[in-house]
Parts: structure tokens; C-alpha cells; sequence
């Protein structure tokens, strides 16, 4: 039952419908059963142990993980030891960890498997912050944090709620990061592949840096090719007084400009004379004509400015290094891979023949990339070689990460394989294509609007906010609620961005996703404004129950935690899990694990607050660690948006 009071609390912040716990099961790491530990066990969980003397800034995977190899390599050999198999535990009841270890080691030592996971145990010292670890099942071994290790944990997010027990990679574990993301084309309009790419770009970005790493944002925008060539083309013939020189661009916007493009195109196809023209053009632009420059940085520019109104509105920030900043550099880069004796003609072309079984086909042939086109021009891989090339020379990049659509994965293993052999990139950098699934319709098929076009990111992100202003007006109605009109502006263009940030960051990155305004603007559901009512709701009951204290005044504080209730260690120990979920994330660069956890936190929490009254508590040492238990949730759940781009709101 929820604690009287409770509806109070949250009423002053949310509205009386939205008081639920969770509108549905979400994922929970430990469902932990309701319930009073009781004897021993209650009273070492409500004494204020000194915190164990282990580390406090290690994560409790990377402690056990050392412990852990370290007892096989005792039990049986280095060999044994080279995978702990050690991972957060996948059931309820079995610990919070678990090694695997002895299941594989059975097979090869000839041993039952329980034998080895006792023999494992017999080597294995955890006790100053592990309860003795068992055996499960056919062998696994179970391992539970002491309440004194989680205590010292807690306190030590406590001591700084911006950063909660995350540290900051130093020395050489903090890398100079070039992550390459969003990269629309210019005289294109975005779609919502580009949005992917930013969305998912910016998130790693924040994420990244959150870390301490050094990150290069780089928009690897579509500002050169042979599509100039009509564009200036029919600018020559549509206002000449720009050609000239006496005019300007106009009115012509960018909206205009995907139109304008489409007429070039159009043009292009059917008139030899227009095409030949267009032709000539590329070479006058490529040659460094200066009215063809003066018009390509004219479109370029008008371009610009369309996507940085998206980038504003979606609060991005990327810096524009186009594909034509690498043009100095791609005939140095063919004519090294030619010295290097790995770029040869083919067929009048400049190619590169791949290794590899996945690049050779049945007869043995292999399959060529083109770095130099038979007329002499440059292209896309070209480019991307330069890229790589500049960003390891010019910009130190240590790691450089490429987040676009899964269908450019093959390009991307072509051109890594080119850059490692010519050595423009060494081993110890590492190239990563970061690649994402197809944005579909609800209907599971091609995203397009209803009569059929390509949806307008514009047009998509208003939608999203008119869409959240009716959620809000309809919630608003219904609770006899009203809120000055910048309140609601205020909230709906928040919302809505979110909302379309959340429902794409939440889909396993890989898989496609099926774009639905209806389902992700919900308050109830696995949307953004959930999460961020989940946000709102935490830090009220804290206020509310700590008369009015903000979050930062529980800083610092050493606090002597106590779990009379289950709900409460349960949530405590999901709470310390945070930095390795980031580690993971650093890792696998996969947001949907973040968005798992932080729906993890608030169901928790939920658990915890239906179970353990906060004001009402039973003594005033109980409360407070209540107190801080809510405020480093509010934080955590703070966090986790902000690393997803969300921002919260102080009522929803
Ligand atoms: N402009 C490209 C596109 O729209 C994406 C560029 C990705 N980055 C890169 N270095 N190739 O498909």
C-alpha cells in the first residue's frame, strides 16, 4: 500500500492520474521479493558497519572480476584464468554476480563441474565485501555484496551527486575520440537516417565525454560531388545576377534548394546540353573557378544554416568539417597507396583489390574498391581515406567512431581495410562503425508521410510537439488543471524533442524501428516523458519528505545506510551498478543498455517507495538514509537523461 501522504507529495508535482508506481512491468536487474530480512540479518543490515577496506572507486564487477582470476589462476593456472565469465547475475536469488567459470573448466579438467566451482570457492577471498559465495545449479557461482561494501559505495556517490562514483578516465585510459555522426548532405534535405546519427552521435558524444575523454564531434557533411555541378548550373540560368556577381541568393531557402535540386536533377536527366554544362561546371569548381566557388559556398551556406536550426532544436552541438576540407589531400592519398604498390588501374580506374574471403568471390577474384574514378574525379571512399588519414595525423584520434545506417557497414570495412594496409591508420587506433537500423513506419514499412514523400525532419520534430501539447492539454482537462501558456510551451517543446530522442535511443541500436508519435509521447510507457515524470516524481517525495531540501544539500554527506526492507538494498545495489553500466556503454556504445537500466532504477524505486515511508519512517537514522536513497535515484535518473540529451523538467 502506498504510505498516506504519498499522494499529497506527489500531487503538488504531478497531476492525480499520473500517480502510479509504473504504468507496466518494466525490467527490473533484481527483482528482489517483498520482504523483511529478519535476525542476524536485519540487525547487520541496520548497523552502520564502517565501510569494508576495499576500494570505494572501483566498481564491484571490476573488484570480483580481480578476485575472481585471481582464485582460478590459484586453483587452475593462468590458462583457467583468461575468462572469468563473470557477469551481474541474470536470476532473482542468485546473488548479484555470478562466475560461470566452472562449467567450461569442468570439461577441460575432466571434473564435475560443482567440484571445480568448490574448488574455485576454496581459492577465492571476497569476504571483505562479499557474503560467502555459494554454488548454483549445475555450478555457478554466486556472489552477494555485503550491506557495509554497499554502504561505502553509496556514500561515495553521495560525496559528489554530479558524478556518483563515475571517475573520470585519466592518464592513458582517457583517449582523444573523433566521433564522425549526423553528416547530412547539403542541397539535400536531412531525413531521418541523419536524425538517427544525431541523435545516437550526440548521445555517445555526451556519454564520452562524461567519461573524460577528449571528443572530436565531427559532421562529415555531403558538401562536395558532381551534384554541384547542376546546382550551379541552373543557378548560372535561374539568377544570374548572383552569377554575375551583383546579386544575392535571395529568398531561395533551403526547402527551396531540395526543390531546386530535384529541377537540376530533373534537368540533368533529359537535356544533353544542361548535363554537358553541368559537367563543365564540376571541373570550373574542382578547378577553383571563382564564381563556381562563390555559388557552391552560397548554397553550402543557405544549407547551413537549415540544419543548424535542427541542431539548435534538438540542443546538438557538431562541428562541420565537410567532405570538400579533404580535397588537398585526395591525390596525395591515391598517389601514396599507388607508391605502396596497393592502388592499381583497373579498367581505366584507380582501384584497390581487397583481401579477404568476404571480398573474393567463387572464381577467386577480388573485389576492387575505386579510389580514382576513370575521368580523373575523387570519390566517397577517397574522401574517407583522407578522413582517416588527417584525423590519426592532424587530430591524434585514439578511437574514431562512425555512426551511420547500417547499409553503409560494407563501404566502411572496405575503406578500414584500405586505411590499416597503406598504414594510415596504426593497430593501436581503433575504427569503429557504429551502425543503426532503418527508421520505419508504424506499419513497419518505408517512413514516408501520407502522400508519400520523404518525411521532413522539420515537419517531424513540430509534429512531435504538437503532439505532446495535446497529451498535455487532454492530462491538463482531465485533472481540471490549468498552467500559464509558457508553462505548457515550455514543457511540450521539451517533451516532444525528447520523446523522439527516447524512443530511438531505447531500440537496440542494430534493429529497426517503427517511428510511432502516438507511443512515444505517452506518459505511461517506456517514452521519455515517463523517465522524465520518473525524475520529477523522485526528487518531489525527496523534497517533500526533507522539507524542501534540494538534492545538493544531501552532498557530501556520510550517511549510515540501513535496508530494514528488502525493496531497499535491492534498489541500493542497482543504484551502485551505474558506472558499469557507463563501462559497458564506453564499450558496446549501445544507448538502449542505458535506457534498460535507468527504467530498471524507477521501477525499483517504485518497489522501495510503495514499501519504505520516507517522512513516516521509523526512526530519524532510517529516514535519512531514505532521504538519501531518493536523492542519489534523482540523481542517477538526471544523469542517465542528460547522457541521452533529455532534459528534465521540474514538473510534468
Ligand atoms: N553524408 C553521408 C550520408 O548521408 C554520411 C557520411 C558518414 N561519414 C563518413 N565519414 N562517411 O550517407
Amino acid at each position: 500500500m502506498r504510505p498516506r501522504g504519498a499522494l499529497a507529495v506527489v500531487a503538488c508535482f504531478v497531476s492525480p492520474s499520473c500517480v502510479r508506481p509504473a504504468a507496466r512491468p518494466l525490467v527490473a536487474r533484481w527483482p528482489t521479493p517483498a520482504r523483511r530480512l529478519t535476525g542476524v540479518a536485519a540487525a547487520r543490515a541496520v548497523a552502520s558497519a564502517p565501510p569494508p577496506a576495499v576500494s570505494m572507486t572501483e566498481t564491484a564487477q571490476d573488484l570480483l572480476r580481480s578476485r575472481v582470476v585471481a582464485a582460478l589462476t590459484t586453483a587452475f593456472g593462468p590458462d583457467a584464468a583468461a575468462n572469468p565469465m563473470l557477469t551481474p547475475a541474470t536470476k532473482a536469488g542468485f546473488g548479484d554476480y555470478q562466475c560461470n567459470a566452472a562449467l567450461s573448466l569442468a570439461k577441460k579438467e575432466g571434473k564435475r563441474p560443482r567440484d571445480v566451482a568448490a574448488a574455485i570457492i576454496d581459492a577465492l577471498d571476497v569476504s571483505d565485501f562479499c557474503e560467502a559465495p555459494t554454488v548454483a545449479g549445475p555450478g555457478f557461482i554466486n556472489l552477494t555484496l555485503t550491506p557495509a561494501y554497499v554502504s561505502g559505495r553509496l556514500n561515495a556517490m553521495l560525496a559528489d551527486l554530479s558524478r556518483l562514483g563515475v571517475t573520470k578516465r585519466t592518464g592513458s585510459a582517457a583517449k582523444k575520440v573523433v566521433v564522425d555522426f549526423s553528416s547530412p548532405n547539403i542541397a539535400k534535405e536531412m531525413h531521418v537516417g541523419h536524425l538517427r546519427s544525431t541523435i545516437i552521435g550526440d548521445s555517445l558524444c555526451r556519454l564520452l565525454e562524461f567519461l573524460g575523454h577528449d571528443v572530436v564531434r565531427l559532421n562529415h557533411v555531403g558538401d562536395w560531388g558532381t551534384q554541384f555541378g547542376m546546382l550551379i548550373q541552373l543557378l548560372r540560368e535561374e539568377v544570374p545576377d548572383f552569377v554575375a556577381g551583383t546579386g544575392e541568393l535571395g529568398d531561395v531557402d533551403l526547402g527551396d534548394l531540395v526543390v531546386f535540386y530535384k529541377r537540376a536533377k530533373a534537368r540533368f536527366d533529359v537535356d544533353p546540353a544542361f548535363k554537358e554544362a553541368a559537367q563543365r561546371e564540376v571541373v570550373a569548381l574542382q578547378g577553383g573557378d571563382e564564381v563556381s566557388r562563390r555559388a557552391w559556398q552560397a548554397i553550402c551556406g543557405q544549407s547551413r544554416v537549415e540544419f543548424q536550426k535542427l541542431y539548435d532544436t534538438l540542443r546538438v552541438e557538431v562541428t562541420e568539417r565537410g567532405e570538400s576540407f579533404y580535397n588537398p589531400y585526395l591525390a596525395d592519398v591515391v598517389a601514396d597507396l599507388e607508391r605502396q604498390g596497393l592502388a592499381v588501374e583497373d579498367q581505366g580506374a584507380t582501384v584497390v583489390f581487397l583481401e579477404g574471403a568476404q571480398f573474393t568471390n567463387r572464381e577467386g577474384d577480388r573485389q576492387p574498391v575505386i579510389v580514382r574514378k576513370s575521368d580523373g574525379g575523387f570519390n566517397y571512399a577517397t574522401t574517407d581515406l583522407a578522413a582517416m588519414r588527417y584525423r590519426v595525423q592532424e587530430d591524434g584520434a585514439q578511437r574514431i567512431l562512425y555512426v551511420t545506417d547500417i547499409g553503409q557497414s560494407l563501404h566502411f570495412q572496405q575503406v578500414f581495410q584500405v586505411a590499416r594496409r597503406a598504414g594510415f591508420v596504426p593497430e593501436k587506433v581503433s575504427l569503429e562503425h557504429v551502425p543503426f537500423g532503418l527508421v520505419q513506419g508504424e506499419d513497419g514499412k518505408k517512413f514516408k508521410t501520407r502522400s508519400g514523400d520523404v518525411v521532413k525532419l522539420k515537419d517531424l520534430l513540430d509534429e512531435a510537439v504538437v503532439r505532446s501539447r495535446s497529451e498535455l492539454e487532454a492530462r491538463l482537462a482531465a485533472d481540471n488543471r490549468t498552467e500559464s501558456p509558457e508553462y505548457v510551451q515550455d514543457v511540450v517543446s521539451k517533451v516532444g524533442i525528447a520523446a523522439v530522442k527516447y524512443a530511438d535511443l531505447k531500440t537496440s541500436r542494430t534493429s529497426n524501428y517503427r517511428f510511432s508519435f502516438d507511443k512515444m509521447v505517452k506518459l505511461d510507457g517506456d517514452t521519455a516523458p515517463y523517465m522524465m515524470y520518473a525524475f520529477v516524481r523522485t526528487q518531489g517525495i525527496y523534497r517533500e519528505a526533507g522539507g524542501g531540501r534540494a538534492l545538493e544539500d544531501m552532498e557530501g554527506k556520510d550517511v549510515a545506510f540501513a535496508y530494514p526492507v528488502a525493496a531497499e538494498l535491492a534498489l541500493a545495489k542497482t543504484l551502485l551498478r551505474l558506472p558499469e553500466v557507463l563501462a559497458e556503454l564506453e564499450r558496446d556504445l549501445c544507448p538502449h543498455v542505458l535506457c534498460e537500466y535507468m527504467k530498471g532504477v524507477s521501477t525499483l524505486f517504485n518497489r522501495f517507495y510503495e514499501q519504505c515511508p520516507v517522512r513516516g519512517a521509523d526512526s530519524e537514522a532510517v529516514k535519512e538514509s531514505r532521504l538519501a536513497l531518493c536523492a542519489i535515484t534523482a540523481s542517477v535518473i538526471r544523469r542517465c537523461l542528460d547522457l541521452l540529451g533529455i532534459q528534465t523538467l521540474d514538473k510534468i
